[in-house]
């Protein structure tokens, strides 16, 4: 892999590290929050490694590293943890229970530091909220961080949408969003997002976080009434995926 990362600060101190992969026509996006602390949210794969590593060094100096956390146990979100681990004497995992009991406690090369639903990480200047999502936006263990001082929410696969994308945008994503949902329950990877009995109180919750900027994993970050936006999310993932609709055939 020979891309290079772009580096952005979309808010005070949160950095968003992204890279262009032309062969899915997507954005795989790392959050960097320098602090004394330094957390880093998306791990990124393993073949990705080096070329974050690079951009993190822009920043800061990737073996202060402190924080690594990551919303669900995938590739794009947490396969270069170990490396990261390696390279970062002092760092450590960071995730909900369940992340740590079925996967990262194996996986990693050091244990988790675990954190409860809405328990606080401080970094320094910076308070991190952890919400417990589960399925939201996928997998059993899925969570999220909610930057609390510049109300950023690094929320994951949520708002999902492709092309080589502009850093940052204050134009409305959902119709983005949408559309890609809509064609990725036509293809080979559709049912990447279920819908569940609690998926419209997960988002709702969000919602009532109140954030002004989403660190959106694939696509742009938003800047706005990112409330309003999940909540629209919210009304759009319920038409295209709820009940009677998610179920795209194999
Ligand atoms: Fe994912
Ligand atoms: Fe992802």
């Amino acid at each position: 892999m020979t891309h290079k990362a772009r580096v952005a600060e979309i808010a005070p101190d949160h950095y968003a590290i992204s890279i262009h992969v032309p062969e899915f026509n997507l954005r795989f996006n790392h959050f960097l929050i320098k602090d004394d602390e330094p957390l880093l949210f998306h791990t990124g794969m393993k073949q990705m490694f080096p070329i974050v590593r690079e951009a993190v060094a822009r920043v800061i100096d990737p073996a202060m590293l402190r924080w690594i956390s990551f919303s669900h146990f995938e590739a794009d979100e947490c396969g270069a943890l170990n490396e990261w681990l390696a390279l970062a004497p002092r760092a450590e995992p960071v995730c909900g229970l369940v992340g740590a009991l079925v996967s990262v406690n194996d996986f990693a090369v050091r244990p988790a530091r675990v954190l409860a639903h809405d328990e606080i990480l401080k970094t320094g200047n910076y308070r991190l909220r952890f919400r417990q999502t589960p399925h939201v936006p996928h997998n059993w263990e899925a969570g999220l961080l909610f930057e609390e001082v510049t109300r950023t929410l690094l929320c994951s696969d949520l708002f999902s949408h492709g092309g080589d994308v502009e850093p940052v945008t204050e134009s409305d994503l959902v119709d983005r969003a949408k559309c890609a949902l809509i064609e990725g329950q036509k293809g080979p990877l559709a049912n990447a997002y279920p819908y569940t009995s609690s998926t419209e109180a997960v988002l709702q919750g969000l919602a009532d976080l109140q954030p002004k900027q989403l660190a959106i994993m694939h696509g742009s970050a938003f800047r706005g009434d990112a409330g309003s936006a999940l909540r629209d999310l919210a009304a759009t993932m319920r038409e295209v995926l709820g009940p009677g609709m998610g179920s795209a055939s194999p």
